[in-house]
């Protein structure tokens, strides 16, 4: 949810700016804008829509600045207009702010400054800040933003410029994050690491309540109530390729294509398939608190809750352990029932930042419930705030709709269940089958990526469908609800996705010959319980798009069209099963000619609640 960049001593800073805007519009797309200080003159640029529209309206705008700051924009508080857009700027024109995330109190706020006399020109809560920090201002820029942090309730990274101390660039963090790149002789900020990669390995994460004064000499960090902080150096480990598309038309398609490599690292030094077992360093759980467990709570949204829902099977059936899956968002103010002895909670997530998540991650923690995070992101805000976890090392994702992250977190969660398993209920053979299987399915995946033309074809099929059905059972049922995700997401053709069974209770009453209904029949234990859902689609006249594996050639009889996967084990079947889901979805919206990397009303990482 937002985008934030900022830099100081930079010979073309605007090519930063724009170009760090351009990696993190992932992150909200909606409007952008710049503010730089040269010349002793704030010079501000603001745009309606993609950082392009920013960039056409930037060509006399200067290259060298001495500090500057840029945002790209997903709107919370106030529509999507020019005057929204940020910086936002205090009454004299002086100071520019950008900002991501929420001022909760900005109602407040706006009225007691309005009292003093303060003409508002937009509608969002930002533009408080500005004036807040003006307001505190007389010469110290940094200890001005400090006084201002202070009245305001609710979630920020921000970045402020002053025309008044034209080197000084001030940053400060509460729930959002931002990175600050230490060059030879620059310094960069940005929401994520990934616009600085260019330019240093070297980079500070900003803690929440903390202030940064970043100027050509150097910088400084210091708490909100001024206490200075020695701030810790680290260095990047990302690779300037995974954000670079390379011969792919878009970063989904890249992501698809990527997880072979993706799943390789989340396996790689852990999963030990000539052995049979698996080697974790993350969780730290000593031998006495995994025989203590007795209930495992997953945590997530969207695609992440789907596959902790993938993993519930897995856990109940192999560990006997009982476990409930829940969204964050409904979690988070239900007043969950935990059991701080026995109970353990995972929360997955690929930013690390959802808003929704943190936020029940902090509420389970209140309740005393050991914490384990499933993450990409690394240094993300769930990472640090969990008691221990797994990484899942899939590589920045930036194509909004999740898919390298999806099979990494399905890949961790089965390695979290082996790892448990080999101290508790797995047997040998059971270990060793498992971790066998899962360790073939980078190459299953690789060979079937080869030639997917097939899918191409049946998305030209149903391009023009209006709605579409997924249906899946045990296993399966989650990726029909993650394939129905997809495609709505950067489609926009809905889809809804249902336990197989269950359709009868409902949703059949929508099946007739124009509706293509997605059905997911591997050859399983509900095999043949599927096979009957499908008979009575088909019953229907329902168009059935079976996904099925390899060898199952009978279900052509039933379908429409057959998309065959390879065959594993049916616990990381989904592993497979979800490539060609994720494929539909990508072209459909391709051949619709919808912004796949950013579909509307969308954002990456979704900071608010
Ligand atoms: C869908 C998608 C979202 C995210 C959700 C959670 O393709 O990407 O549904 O899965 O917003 O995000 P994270 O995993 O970052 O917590």
């Amino acid at each position: 949810m937002c985008g934030i960049v900022g830099c100081v001593g930079l010979e073309d800073s605007k090519n930063y700016l724009i170009g760090g805007l351009k990696v993190l519009e992932y992150r909200g797309y909606d409007s952008a804008g710049i503010a730089m200080i040269a010349d002793d003159e704030v010079h501000v640029r603001k745009a309606v829509g993609m950082v392009a529209e920013l960039e056409k309206m930037c060509h006399d705008f200067p290259r060298k600045g001495s500090v500057g700051i840029a945002h790209t924009r997903w709107a919370t508080h106030g529509g999507v207009t020019q005057d929204n857009a940020h910086p936002h700027m205090d009454a004299a024109g002086n100071i520019a702010v950008v900002h991501n995330g929420i001022v909760e109190n900005h109602n407040a706020l706006r009225t007691l400054l309005e009292r003093e006399g303060i003409k508002f020109k937009t509608q969002t809560d930002t533009e408080v800040i500005a004036h807040l920090v003006s307001k505190f201002y007389e010469d110290d820029l940094a200890e001005a933003v400090r006084l201002a942090l202070r009245e305001i309730r609710g979630t920020f990274g921000i970045a402020v410029i002053s025309k008044k101390e034209p080197n000084v660039l001030v940053a400060a963090r509460m729930g959002s994050p931002l990175v600050l790149g230490v060059g030879k002789d620059c310094l960069l900020l940005a929401s994520d690491a990934a616009p600085i990669l260019p330019y240093t390995q070297q980079a500070i994460y900003l803690n929440n309540g903390e202030l940064l004064k970043a100027t050509p000499q150097g910088y400084e960090f210091f708490s909100l109530d001024r206490t200075s902080i020695t701030p810790k150096i680290e260095e990047l480990d990302q690779q300037l390729e995974s954000i670079e598309l390379g011969q792919f038309p878009h970063y989904m398609l890249k992501e698809i294509y990527d997880q072979p490599t993706s799943l390789e690292n989340t396996l790689r030094g852990r999963l030990k398939a000539e052995a049979g077992d698996v080697h974790l360093g993350g969780p730290g759980l000593s031998l006495k608190t995994i025989h203590a467990l007795n209930r495992v709570i997953i945590v997530g949204c969207g695609t992440s809750f789907h596959a902790g829902l993938c993993a519930k099977y897995l856990f109940e059936e192999f560990l006997r352990i009982p476990c409930e899956v829940e969204y964050a968002s409904e979690l988070r103010y239900r007043n969950p029932i935990v059991r701080p002895k026995s109970d353990l909670a995972i929360f997955i997530s690929q930013s690390g930042e959802t808003a929704d998540t943190l936020a029940a991650l902090r509420e389970l923690q209140r309740k005393g419930c050991r914490t384990l995070g499933i993450v990409n992101v690394v240094n993300s805000s769930i990472a640090r705030e969990v008691d221990s976890g797994i990484y899942t090392h899939a590589g920045m994702e930036i194509g909004v709709a999740s898919t390298k992250a999806f099979t990494a977190q399905v890949a961790a969660l089965t390695l979290f269940a082996l790892y448990l398993g080999r101290s508790r209920d797995f047997s040998s053979f059971v270990l060793q089958e498992m971790t066998e299987s899962l360790a073939k399915i980078p190459t299953l995946i690789e060979d079937y990526l080869v030639d997917t033309t097939q899918i191409e074809d049946i998305a030209e099929e149903v391009r023009n469908a209006r709605n579409l059905l997924y249906l899946g059972r045990g296993y399966q049922y989650p990726v029909a609800l993650e394939g129905a995700l997809k495609m709505k997401e950067i489609s926009y053709i809905h889809a809804e996705g249902y336990p197989a069974a269950e359709m009868k209770h409902g949703p059949i009453a929508l099946v007739d010959e124009n509706m293509p209904v997605v059905a997911i029949a591997t050859r399983d234990r509900t095999y043949e319980k599927v096979v009957s859902n499908m008979q009575e689609i088909k019953a229907r006249n329902g168009k059935i798009i079976a996904v099925t594996t390899e060898g199952n050639t009978d279900i052509e009889k039933l379908a429409w069209r057959t998309i065959y996967v390879p065959h594993t084990i049916e616990p990381i079947q989904p592993l497979l099963t979800s490539i060609p889901l994720q494929l539909l979805a990508y072209y459909v919206a391709v051949k619709n000619g919808r912004n796949v990397d950013k579909p509307r009303n969308l954002a990456k990482s979704v900071t608010v609640e």
